[in-house]
This record gives C-alpha cells, structure tokens and sequence, in this order.
C-alpha cells in the first residue's frame, strides 16, 4: 500500500480518502491514519466486501468492514458514500454502518465545522445503488445506472468548501463547477498501469462503467477531482504497476 499525498489549492483541512476497500483487512489502513491523523476521513465507496455485488451481503457479518468504520470514527469525523457494492444494502445495513459512529451521506450533505473551517460534504451514491432501491434493477439488467442527482445544486449553494464523495469517476460531469472537491474511487487504477508516452502521465488499461483506456483512474483531475487507486481487489486478475494507496489531502 502506497500513502500518497496531494495538495489542493484552498483545501480547508487535512483529510484522508479511502475508496474500494472491500473488507480489505483494516489494521493498516488504521495505523497508517493514526501516524497521519487527519482532520476528516472519506469512505468514498465500496466498502462491502466480495468480488462482485451480492444481495446476500451483510454489513454486520463483516468483522472488517465494520473494524474499519469504526476504527476511523475513532480517529476523526468520518464521511461515507455508497458505491456499487453497496447496491443491495438494506435500510438495516445502514442502520449498522451508522451506529459504527461515521456520517453516511446518502444523496445528502451535511456542514459542519471542523477545525475553525465550515465544510460541506457530500455523498452521491451510485446509480446501481439507486436504480436497486427504486426498481429492484441489479448490475446485470441495467448497464452504469444514472445517479440521483436531484439535490447537488442545494448542496451546491451551501456556504463552504464543498467535497463531494461520488465513488464513480464518470459522475464528475454531473457536479456543480462550484463544488471545489470531488472525491472518487470504482477504477481501480485501470488494474494495469502502464507510461503513455504521449500523455506523458500513467493510465490503466480497463474500468468498470468506464471500458477499455479509461479516462478516470487515478491522480488528481482538473484541479477539482482525486481519484483513488482503491485499497483492495475485486478480480482475481493481478494489479501490475498499481499499487493500492490511500490518500492524504493537505492545502498549498
Ligand atoms: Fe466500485
């Protein structure tokens, strides 16, 4: 696992980002958070473990999962967002990741005062989330689902900085410009990495919702978006030049 650090203009706290754990085993995850102790930590997606979504998935089955929720409640406040794995979670596996003691933003936002800075945090849950709880839809009968987007704007117009967990990369197009911080995860990293020498930058070669090349997998996006390389692995296929990370975000 690689800690990786970036430096956004104006970001108001130090704050870590942590996507697609999948019931990865949480103690490092939790010891590299304590030597950093940030001031907010993001759950932005894909939490539940498995290789692929499964309706019979419980959140309080997994020691892990639910270790890690509240292992980093424990540290810091704690923002989670629902990604495609989470698709089948019932109102009773919310239920669980809440009492763990983090804030988990379901097409919401909640703002808060955290070290002196008013911040406003967002969680835009994956479509395959909403088209499951609306029509019972699941992965196989919809391909990449529109999320609910109905109350970005609301939380758009909030007075302070504006991060927004939206577990899928592509959902970027649909965010308010004046939301300063999209926060992302799904790609993996494009499970192989490899040096485009005409880009000059590092890409993956496949991503779900995303296909072959895909555009969003990692590094930070236009100044306003951080895409995580996620922390566990959801295909037996091996990563190759895409080591796991977590993220630290500090202001420059
Ligand atoms: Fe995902």
């Amino acid at each position: 696992m690689t800690e990786t650090r970036y430096r956004i203009k104006n970001f108001p706290v130090p704050a870590a980002l942590l996507t697609d754990t999948h019931g990865t085993d949480p103690e490092p995850l939790l010891e590299s958070l304590r030597r950093h102790a940030p001031a907010l930590i993001a759950l932005a997606g894909d939490f539940v473990p498995g290789l692929k979504p499964r309706p019979d998935v419980r959140v309080e089955q997994s020691r892990n999962v639910t270790a890690l929720l509240a292992g980093c409640a424990g540290l810091a406040p704690t923002f989670v967002s629902l990604g495609n794995h989470e698709a089948y979670l019932s109102r009773e596996d919310l239920d669980t990741v809440r009492a763990a003691g983090v804030t988990l933003l379901e097409n919401g936002y909640v703002a808060r005062d955290i070290g002196g800075a008013q911040v406003v945090v967002g969680g835009l849950s994956s479509g395959y989330y909403t088209a499951y709880q609306r029509y019972g839809a699941t992965e196989r009968t919809v391909k990449s689902p529109d999320p609910d987007t109905g109350w970005l704007e609301g939380f758009a117009a909030q007075e302070g900085y504006h991060i927004l967990l939206t577990h899928h990369p592509e959902y970027i197009r649909l965010v308010p410009p004046s939301v300063e911080l999209a926060l992302s995860g799904h790609a993996h990293g494009g499970q192989w990495r490899f040096y485009d020498l005409r880009t000059k930058a590092w890409r993956g070669v496949y991503a779900p919702d995303q296909g072959l090349f895909p555009k969003l997998t990692g590094g930070v996006v236009d100044g306003r978006q951080i895409i995580s390389r996620g922390l566990g692995n959801t295909t037996h296929l091996p990563r190759i030049h895409n080591d796991t990370e977590i993220i630290y975000i500090e202001s420059c």
